[in-house]
């Protein structure tokens, strides 16, 4: 039986079908096993609003900092729950910064956790946020979720993130939502332009300089994740790929070594 997909049959790749328990085994995420679900599941602190699907994603991007003295800046602050949660997650040396267009929420302060009040849609503001709150170690952008804002917001705190940082924007499914700015495959859309930094990722490979050649992105990203509703950049220095051959030949090479790897 051949998988359906949502796409038109000349526009997608094809997949032997997956069977609904494997699809339940991957739901979600174990409370025992991830430290942001369980403290979401039993929520001592303000409230807060996550897809259950998050946490897998977010414990495997963000365990790395967790005791460690980082600054996350999270947009989008709601009623403050998550910003409590990444201060228990990431520990008491953590600097947490959430960032809102509502000035309601300035009053959410408490130590360890800053409010700023701006608009993330506005050069202008992302531009003065980068000075006031300095070196990011995680961006997580859960604000207005339109496209201009995911894009502007990648665009103008890339420079801020620390050189080993992450970047994680979430609700990303708005890319296909009309009433957002999105719609399937439209130029200006945010997974359209995720899906231009994964060339601007792989520019060292190019053989056309004229279209694509390395940028800032291509030397500073080291890889960027797909998931349902979520894009994350792991940022780290991506010098140009080197490729090498060891061991022993299992039949005559019928090419010098050179000149295969010139031409792969
Ligand atoms: C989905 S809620 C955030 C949920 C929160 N991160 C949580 O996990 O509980 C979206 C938040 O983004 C804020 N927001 C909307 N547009 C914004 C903008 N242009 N700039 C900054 N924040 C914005 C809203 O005021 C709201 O608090």
């Amino acid at each position: 039986m051949q998988l359906e997909l949502g796409l038109k049959p000349d526009q997608t790749a094809r997949f032997p079908p997956f069977s609904e328990s494997q699809m339940n085994d991957q739901a979600s995420s174990n409370p025992a096993e991830n430290p942001l679900r369980a403290y979401f599941d039993r929520n001592p602190g303000r409230l807060m609003y996550k897809w259950e699907h998050y946490f897998d994603v977010y414990h495997r991007h963000f365990e790395r900092f967790r005791g460690q003295a980082c600054t996350i800046v999270e947009i989008g602050v709601f009623h403050g729950g998550s910003l409590q949660m990444w201060r228990d997650y990431l520990g008491p040396q953590a600097r947490v910064v959430g960032v809102d267009i509502n000035p309601r929420l300035s009053d959410l302060g408490e130590p360890g956790i800053e409010i700023i009040i701006g608009d993330q849609g506005d050069r202008a503001f992302l531009r003065q946020l980068a000075k006031q709150v300095g070196p990011i170690d995680i961006l997580l952008d859960d604000g207005g979720h339109l496209m201009h804002q995911q894009i502007t917001t990648v665009e103008e705190l890339y420079g801020n993130v620390k050189p080993d940082g992450v970047i994680l924007v979430e609700d990303t499914h708005t890319s296909y939502w009309r009433e957002f700015g999105g719609g399937l495959r439209a130029s200006y859309s945010f997974m359209e332009f995720a899906k231009r930094l994964v060339d601007e990722l792989n520019a060292w490979h190019s053989r056309d300089p004229n279209s694509l050649s390395p940028g800032v992105f291509t030397q500073s990203a080291r890889s960027m994740h797909f998931y349902d509703s979520i894009v994350v950049i792991e940022k780290g220095a991506h010098p140009k790929p080197t490729a090498r051959m060891t061991g022993t030949p299992s039949f005559p090479l019928d090419q010098p070594v050179n000149e295969v790897l010139q031409k792969t």
